[in-house]
């Protein structure tokens, strides 16, 4: 299978910085790789594709990665939205046994095929704008068998969506009611069901929730200790409500990515760079819960931590399907530069998910990538609601629309 795809306007973002525009560029996909990725006058001769397309100019930048997501779940929380609109805060209701433990009922209430569909639309509302990888934690089940039931219907997205899709384990998510006031107990058991979870292949990373209404840094620890053991590289919510020291500890555990961030501290900042940890911003679940405490960008920055971007769909923090409008977010809410934020939804995206083969245009790679309706790249951090993305392509296999 071999594809050339002319007449293109690329932004690349290869290498550290810049956008790597390529005016009139071309790319040579074979297998589901690029195999070429330049000018379109200086494309090697003698190529005899099997398909070729003429882009007419339209700019082609990599697929997007989404790097923190939580896709699959039952339910929806809009009641919840109304009664913080009457003044109850997102902790309140958590504590209350809302939030988090409202989604394990109806997750836990859902058929295998209701949690496949209602994941399969939200996976395609992303897809439609672009996005060719995906990241999609558990954390709705929190008992053993539902824990699997959700990884493994993320793993069918990934068979049965031209996406990649890659999995992390959130058993430290809440605490089930089940639990109540045993939560070292509970940590006991999340810890033990890891080892089936990669015995069965649905298991990419182990993530974790450390905060006040989440588990403490002892708690974290001891899972981060079983992912260890296993090999299975870890994530962590961390410094989103409060600073509990979550990110210097993941970063000692060689954390893949610290998300949120918010109350990060220097001293997080520090123990993420030494580690090379990513920062996962979310600006979605910072203006859907209206912090006002910002994630400290110009550290991060000036210590050269990776920033990524995500859009954290959830049904209580963040439930946005639009990683466009994320982009957006980024720039307006946290001031990073549209150049910062496009690395954070690709390269910084796929290094938070520790995927060397994708995040930008280059040979070699895997041929993920989107095709749109703007002039340059900047154009879609800029407009906010509305992106034109006329296709995309994932492993070299195009969307079809749904
Ligand atoms: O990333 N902070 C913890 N977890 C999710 C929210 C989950 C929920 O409210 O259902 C987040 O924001
Ligand atoms: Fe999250």
């Amino acid at each position: 299978m071999s594809t050339l795809w002319r007449h293109a306007r690329l932004a690349t973002l290869a290498g550290e910085q810049g956008w790597g525009l390529v005016e009139d560029g071309a790319l040579w996909v074979e297998h589901g790789q690029l195999r070429w990725v330049g000018p379109d006058a200086a494309l090697p001769p003698g190529l005899t594709p099997e398909t070729e397309h003429d882009l007419a100019g339209a700019l082609v930048t990599p697929g997007l990665i989404d790097p923190h997501t939580h896709l699959v779940y039952g339910g929806d929380r809009a009641a919840e939205f109304e009664q913080r609109l009457q003044g109850a805060t997102y902790e309140e209701i958590a504590r209350a046994g809302g939030g988090i433990r409202s989604t394990v009922s109806a997750t836990r209430a859902a058929s295998d095929d209701e949690l496949f569909r209602t994941a399969a639309l939200r996976a395609r509302a992303l897809m439609a704008e672009g996005v060719t990888t995906l990241e999609i934690k558990s954390g709705y089940g929190l008992t053993e068998a539902d824990e699997a039931r959700c990884l493994a219907t993320a793993r069918r997205l990934g068979r049965e969506l031209p996406l990649g899709v890659r999995t992390t384990s959130l058993g430290a998510h809440a605490l089930p009611p089940e639990y109540a006031g045993r939560a070292d107990a509970y940590i006991d058991a999340a810890c033990g069901w890891l080892a089936g979870q990669q015995a069965a292949g649905l298991v990419d990373a182990v993530d974790a929730f450390c905060d006040t209404i989440g588990f403490t840094p002892a708690q974290t620890r001891r899972i981060f200790e079983a992912a260890g053991r296993l090999g299975l590289p870890i994530k962590l919510h961390a410094e989103q409500l409060s600073d509990q020291g979550g990110a210097a500890l993941a970063a000692r555990h060689g954390a893949l990515s610290c998300d949120h961030l918010e109350h990060l501290s220097q001293a997080g900042v520090a123990a993420m760079r030494a580690a090379g940890t990513v920062a996962v911003l979310l600006p979605g679940a910072y203006y859907f819960l209206r912090e006002t405490r910002l994630p400290p960008v110009q550290a991060l920055r000036e210590a050269g931590v990776p920033i990524a971007i995500a859009t954290d769909h959830n049904p209580g923090s963040s439930p946005t399907l639009s990683l466009l409008l994320m982009l957006n977010m980024a720039c307006t809410l946290f001031r990073l530069t549209p150049e910062e934020a496009w690395r954070g939804v690709t390269q910084h995206a796929a290094r938070a998910l520790g995927l060397r083969d994708r995040g930008c245009l280059a040979p070699g790679l895997r041929a993920d990538f989107a095709v749109w309706q703007a002039e340059h790249p900047r154009d879609l951090a800029y407009r906010f609601g509305h992106g034109r993305c006329i296709r995309s392509v994932c492993g070299g296999v195009e969307r079809t629309p749904p």
